[in-house]
């Protein structure tokens, strides 16, 4: 069976969840989501990424985006460990936990790693409101996640739509283009020409825009804050 790729429709899938029944990606149409899958409950990475996302929970909120995690644990396990979370680190879960023990879900993501069958594969979806698949990022067992990261990119996808550009690396603190963001590449000689004429560029396949001022401050502002959380 072949995995989903970026840019594939999100696969459908009906699961038992800490907050009941989850009918992906149909729940959630009309929002971003973050699917987000870790090795295994009771592992000391995996509860480090779950207090980080439930501290930055109102800021993906604030982005229009639901989390929702993943592993091939039982419900009851889940119910456990995140009982665990709330009376060891003072933190309440906010987002709903796949239960896989059969490991189906995790299957038809491509989150079963032969070498590794009791774990699932270190691994975030991020869906846009479309259901469309716009990243899928895998990371190593003994590596967690910067969940600010993970907020820049939905940050980035919805700047890049709203004004028909590309996000450059580090955005908004780029080092070339600082704020800017990429004009898309010129597919004709004519789109090139004005290309020049229109925007600062480098060269024709090098162009970049401002975007509003306050809107690359707002994301400056929301980013810094949320590398700086507070419980
Ligand atoms: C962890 O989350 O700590 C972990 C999970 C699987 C293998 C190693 C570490």
């Amino acid at each position: 069976m072949g995995f989903p790729l970026i840019g594939d429709k999100f696969p459908e899938i009906e699961a038992p969840t800490t907050f009941g029944k989850i009918k992906l990606p149909d729940d959630f149409k009309g929002k971003w989501f973050v699917l987000f899958s870790h090795p295994a409950d009771f592992t000391p990475v995996c509860t480090t990424e779950f207090y980080a996302f439930a501290l930055r929970y109102d800021d993906f909120k604030k982005l229009n985006t639901e989390i929702i995690g993943l592993s091939i644990d039982s419900n009851f396990s889940h119910l456990k460990w995140v009982e665990w979370i709330k009376e060891n680190l003072k933190m309440e879960i906010p987002f709903p936990v796949i239960g896989d023990p059969r490991g189906l879900v995790a299957e038809k993501l491509g989150l079963l790693h032969p070498q590794s069958p009791t774990h699932t594969v270190r691994a975030v979806y991020i869906v846009d409101p479309n259901s469309t698949i716009r990243a899928i990022l895998f990371y190593p067992a003994e590596l967690g996640r910067n969940i600010d990261e993970i907020l820049r990119m939905i940050k980035g996808f919805q700047v890049a739509e709203k004004y028909g550009a590309a996000i450059p690396a580090n955005w908004p603190n780029n080092e070339i283009v600082g704020e800017h963001v990429i004009v898309p590449p010129a597919s004709t000689v004519k789109e090139a020409e004005e290309r020049l004429k229109t925007y600062e560029c480098f060269d024709w396949w090098l162009c970049h825009k401002e975007v509003p001022k306050e809107e690359a401050t707002e994301a400056r502002k929301f980013l810094e804050r949320v590398a700086k959380p507070t419980k």
